[in-house]
């Protein structure tokens, strides 16, 4: 979730020698300055979605009350929902963050609305604010599962809640036994994949940006998370459908970004005539960009047909729920 390319590294031809300066070192604490801003628009975000979640549930509208019917009473799970709220601002950063990652190692726009490094600086940003929402969601659902094992002691409540919460293989519950370990992965790819920027110099450029590239990976995950887990997007109704919506735009500029890449390096040449690329090098290649060709071409099925794994909201309550109350 952060650029692919820095002023020196980025492909361009080579410059004058008077103009090569050294790559601008670019420190963890400056950008954690420069992100308050971000942050802040992020919380706001968190508190809209948390109002708009809550008065859902108060209104008997709530999908989350229809999966599981226990929940009916926002007073008392108001950390669930805030949970689900940081889920859904988190995501919504990381979207945005992965989006400008793309805009800046794909194909140049003649004309940007702002500078390069203002885009840079903004991902990188995003970036930060994201692994901190990510984090935000996980803890409050950590928050929810200590509240409700009130008839455990206080060490063990805190243990059942964080090893739920975050140990990897734990949650042994429905759907969260797949859907956990997802958000889990990509909490935890998130942080040491965005993080080595600032360690760059020390590892070198180009194994940061071969690693950097898996962040598409964090992306990946923490939608599948969504759409195999959140209980707001449970059902086939406008939430799914606005949720793989979403999904369009970023496939098309992944799809750009390969086929187009900024850093000459990257560009796929014919077979076995590019330098430093071996025939099963290029056919690699070759298939991620056929891949991210049919990923958009799938989107695009599942968004005109509708069959998009939504459930039908059932007239009555279900007798089970995915989540760890659903003996209740
Ligand atoms: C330690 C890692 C994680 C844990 C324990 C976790 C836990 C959960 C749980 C229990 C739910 C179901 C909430 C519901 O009833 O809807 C959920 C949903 C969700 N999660 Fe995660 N998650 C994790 C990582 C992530 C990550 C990395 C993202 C990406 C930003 C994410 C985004 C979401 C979203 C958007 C929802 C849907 C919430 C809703 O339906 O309102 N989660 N997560």
């Amino acid at each position: 979730m952060l650029p692919e390319t820095t002023p020196a590294d980025d492909g361009t031809p080579p410059q004058p020698a008077r103009d090569r300066r050294p790559a601008e070192r670019v420190g963890l604490r400056a950008d954690l300055r420069a992100a308050l801003p971000d942050a802040a628009a992020a919380v706001l975000v968190t508190v809209a979605v948390f109002a708009f979640l809550y008065a859902r549930m108060e209104s008997g509208d709530s999908a989350t009350v229809a999966v599981m019917p226990f929940m009916d009473d926002p007073g008392t799970y108001w950390m669930y929902l805030l949970s689900q709220a940081f889920g859904w601002s988190g995501l919504l950063w990381a979207w945005g963050t992965v989006m400008l990652g793309l805009l800046l190692s794909g194909p140049r726009p003649d004309r940007l609305p702002v500078s390069r490094q203002v885009l840079e600086r903004w991902h990188r940003t995003t970036s930060l604010t994201t692994m901190a929402l990510m984090f935000a969601h996980a803890l409050m659902f950590m928050a929810e599962l200590v509240r409700y094992e009130a008839q455990l002691g206080w060490i063990e409540r805190l243990w059942a809640g964080f090893a739920d919460s975050f140990v990897p293989g734990w949650y042994d519950s429905g759907t969260g036994r797949i859907a956990i370990p997802l958000g889990q992965g990509a909490l935890y790819l998130a942080v040491p994949l965005g993080l080595l920027f600032y360690v760059r110099h020390r590892i070198g450029a180009n194994t940061w940006r071969r690693l950097h590239r898996f962040v598409i990976v964090v992306y990946v995950l923490s939608v599948w998370h969504t759409l195999l887990y959140g209980t707001n997007v449970w059902y086939g109704e406008w939430p799914r459908t606005v949720l793989w919506l979403l999904q369009i735009p970023v496939a098309a500029l992944l799809l750009l970004r390969l086929l187009r890449p900024a850093r000459r390096a990257e560009r796929l040449g014919a077979p076995g005539r590019q330098r430093g690329v071996s025939l099963p090098g290029w056919v690699v290649r070759a298939c991620g960009r056929v891949a991210a060709g049919a990923v958009v071409v799938g989107l695009l099925i599942v968004v005109a047909s509708g069959h998009d794994g939504g459930r039908e909201r059932p007239a009555e309550p279900p007798s089970t729920s995915p989540h760890p109350h659903e003996s209740e």
